[in-house]
C-alpha cells in the first residue's frame, strides 16, 4: 500500500485520513483470494500393511493434499475424474450458503462425475473458522479420497489463543487390505455387514503396531517448551475413536470449524465426520511420546480392536532416543473400547465461548428415532440374505430408509421441477410410539424404504431430537447436517421425555457442530436456524449406515428475494 506517501504531506491531514479510509476499505475486499486447484482422482499404488493396492486418491496423494484458506476466501476447485468410479467431493462443514451445488453428496445436490468427466467446485468461506475437511461423497471411496481444509482467520484477526508456534493436521482414518469398493459391494450383495478395517492410520499411515509399517509412521517433531494446535479430524470411515498423546494434557480449543471454551483433557472421544483443535504444550522430559488412537465401540458388533500410533518427537530428545530402537517411546493410556462413561464425559464439557444465538422459541419441532433395522426375506436361505437370521440389515430415521435416487439428484429434480424423484412427506416423529431404548418387539424392526424429504419454511426455527434405538443394537450414531452448524442444546441416556428434559437444556453456551452423536441408547437434542436454502443431506457418517439407508434431507425453501434464494447451478454440473 501506498498511503506513506500522503503521510509526508501533513499540510492536508483531512484528506489524508480520508484515502487512509478508504484504503482500509479497499483492504478488506481485497485481503479474500481465491484459491484455484486441480484435483485429479485417479488410481495410485499405495502400499499399506505389505501389500500394494491400486488406490483411487487425489493428485497422488493419501490422504489428499491440505487446503488451507482464509475466512472469506474462496476456493474453486476443479475435480478431474481419471478413475474407474462414478464420484463426487464434499467440503464436510462448508455452510454453502444458497449454494447446494457445490456441496457434493452424490444423487442429493449433483448427479456423481462420471469416468473422463470434470466438475468445478466454486464456494466462499463465509464467517467459520478453524478445521474442516473434504471428502468424496460417493459410495465408499471417501475410504481413500479425503484431506484436511484449515480455515484461518481473516488476515489481522487473531485466534482466540495464543498463537501457537505449529499446526499439525491428523487425519484419523481406517485401511483395509482390499479396494474398499469391493467391501462396500459385496455387503450390499449379501445384505451382511462389511467387513471391519485391518488398520486405523494417522495421517494414512497404520504406525508401529502393524505389520510393514513402522519405517513409515508419522513422526511430528517439536521444540522442547513450545506450544502446537493438533488440528484432529476423524476421517475414518465407520469408527469412533479415544486419541490421547502419553504423559500430554491436551486443550480443547474448537470443534466442526467452531471456537470453544478451552479445557484440558487426557483423552478426546471424536466421531466420524468431527474434528477438534487441541492446544499441546511440549513440557514434559525432552523424548518421543506416542499419539494413539483406538475405537470408541458403543455397539454390539465387530470393530476394529487395533491401534494406531504416531510419534511426538522432541527435537531435543537425545539421538540414542530418535534413531535407536532401544528407546521406545513412552504409550499413551487410552480408555477401553466400551468406555462410554468417559466419551460422555468429554462431549458433555463442550460449550460454546460466550452466549451463543440458540433459537429460543420453536417453529419446527422434530422427534427423529434412528437406529438400524432388518428386511425380511421370503427366502432366508438365500446368497442376499446373509444378515442376522436370514435377513438383510437396513437402518432408518422414523422407520424411513432413506434410498437416494437415481434418475436425477434431489436438488437437481427440485429446481427443474421434475416431479416423481421424491416426496416431501418425511414424518416429523415416529409413526409408532414405543419403548425406543428398551426391549423393542421385532415386528418393529422392519423399515420401509422411501426417498421421503422433510420440508423447511425459510428462516424457521428448528428443534431436532435425535432418539438412539436399541433395534439389533444401541450405539453411537454420529448425525452429520449438510449446510448448517447447529448447537446441540442437550443430550441424555434412555428416552427422551419431552416434559422434562427440554428444562434442563443449555441455551446459553451450548456447543456448534455439524455433526453430533448420539449417546448409545440415548438421545441429543440440536437447534439451528434454517437460514440455507436448498435441499441438505441429514446422514448418520458411519459408511457403513448410510447405504442401508439411515438418513434423510431437509428441502429449505427459499425465502424472499435474491439473497434468500438459491443460486442458478453452474454450467458444467453433471446431468444423470
Ligand atoms: Cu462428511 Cu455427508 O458427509
Amino acid at each position: 500500500m501506498e498511503y506513506h506517501k500522503f503521510s509526508a504531506k501533513p499540510c492536508n491531514s483531512y484528506l489524508f485520513f480520508t484515502l487512509l479510509l478508504f484504503f482500509a476499505f479497499l483492504a478488506s475486499f481485497a485481503h479474500a483470494a481465491v484459491h484455484f486447484h486441480e484435483f485429479v482422482i485417479e488410481a495410485k499404488p499405495v502400499k499399506r500393511l505389505c501389500r500394494t493396492h491400486n488406490t483411487i486418491t487425489v493428485n497422488g496423494q493419501f490422504p489428499g493434499p491440505t487446503l488451507e484458506v482464509r475466512d472469506g476466501d474462496t476456493l474453486v476447485i476443479k475435480a478431474i475424474n481419471r478413475g474407474r468410479y462414478n464420484v463426487t467431493l464434499h467440503w464436510h462443514g462448508v455452510r454453502q450458503l444458497r449454494n447446494p451445488w457445490a456441496d457434493g453428496p452424490e444423487f442429493v445436490t449433483q448427479c456423481p462425475i462420471r469416468p473422463g468427466q470434470t466438475y468445478t467446485y466454486q464456494f466462499t468461506i463465509q464467517n467459520q473458522e478453524g478445521t474442516l475437511w473434504w471428502h468424496a461423497h460417493s459410495k465408499w471411496l471417501r475410504a481413500t479420497v479425503y484431506g484436511a481444509l484449515i480455515i484461518h482467520p481473516k488476515l489481522g484477526s487473531p485466534y482466540p489463543f495464543p498463537m501457537p508456534k505449529r499446526e499439525i493436521p491428523i487425519l484419523l482414518g481406517e485401511w483395509w487390505d482390499r479396494n474398499p469398493m469391493d467391501v462396500l459391494r459385496l455387503a450390499l450383495f449379501t445384505g451382511a455387514a462389511p467387513n471391519v478395517s485391518d488398520a486405523l492410520t494417522i495421517n494414512g499411515q497404520p504406525g508401529d503396531l502393524y505389520r510393514c509399517s513402522s519405517k513409515e509412521t508419522a513422526i511430528f517433531p517439536v521444540e522442547a517448551g513450545e506450544t502446537i494446535l493438533l488440528r484432529i479430524i476423524n476421517s475414518a470411515m465407520n469408527q469412533e475413536m479415544f486419541f490421547g498423546v502419553a504423559n500430554h494434557k491436551l486443550t480443547v480449543v474448537a470443534v466442526d470449524s467452531a471456537y470453544t471454551k478451552p479445557f484440558a483433557t487426557n483423552v478426546i472421544m471424536i466421531a466420524p465426520g468431527q474434528t477438534t483443535d487441541v492446544l499441546l504444550t511440549a513440557d514434559q522430559t525432552p523424548a518421543r511420546y506416542y499419539m494413539a488412537a483406538h475405537a470408541y465401540n458403543s455397539a454390539n458388533a465387530p470393530f476394529d480392536n487395533t491401534t494406531t500410533t504416531a510419534i511426538l518427537e522432541y527435537k531435543s530428545a537425545p539421538c540414542s532416543a530418535k534413531k535407536g530402537q532401544s528407546l521406545k517411546p513412552i504409550f499413551p493410556q487410552l480408555p477401553g473400547f466400551n468406555d462410554t462413561a468417559t466419551a460422555t464425559a468429554f462431549t458433555s464439557q463442550l460449550r460454546s465461548p460466550s452466549r451463543a444465538k440458540v433459537p429460543l422459541e420453536i417453529d419446527d419441532s422434530l422427534f427423529f428415532t434412528v437406529g438400524l433395522g432388518l428386511i425380511n426375506c421370503t427366502n432366508p436361505n438365500s446368497p442376499r440374505c446373509q444378515g442376522p437370521n436370514g435377513t438383510r440389515f437396513a437402518a432408518s430415521i422414523n422407520n424411513v430408509s432413506f434410498v437416494l435416487p437415481r434418475r436425477n439428484s434431489l436438488m437437481q429434480a427440485y429446481y427443474q421441477g421434475q416431479p416423481g424423484i421424491f416426496t416431501t412427506d418425511f414424518p416429523p416423529f415416529p409413526p409408532v410410539q414405543f419403548d425406543y431404548s428398551g426391549n423393542v418387539p421385532r415386528g418393529l424392526w422392519q423399515p420401509v424404504k422411501a426417498t421421503k424429504l422433510f420440508k423447511l419454511k425459510y428462516r424457521s426455527k428448528v428443534q431436532i431430537v435425535f432418539q438412539d434405538t436399541s433395534i439389533v443394537t444401541v450405539e453411537n450414531h454420529p448425525m452429520h447436517l449438510h449446510g448448517y452448524q447447529f448447537y446441540v442444546v442437550g443430550s441424555g441416556f434412555g428416552n427422551f421425555d419431552p416434559k422434562n428434559d427440554p428444562a434442563k437444556f443449555n441455551l446459553i453456551d451450548p456447543p456448534e457442530r455439524n455433526t453430533v452423536g448420539t449417546p448409545p441408547g440415548g438421545w441429543v437434542a440440536i437447534r439451528f436456524e434454517a437460514d440455507n436454502p436448498g435441499i441438505w443431506l441429514l446422514h448418520c457418517h458411519i459408511d457403513s449406515h448410510l447405504p442401508w439407508g439411515l438418513a434423510t434431507a431437509l428441502l429449505v425453501e427459499n425465502g424472499v428475494g435474491k439473497l434468500q434464494t438459491v443460486q442458478p447451478p453452474p454450467l458444467d454440473l453433471p446431468r444423470c
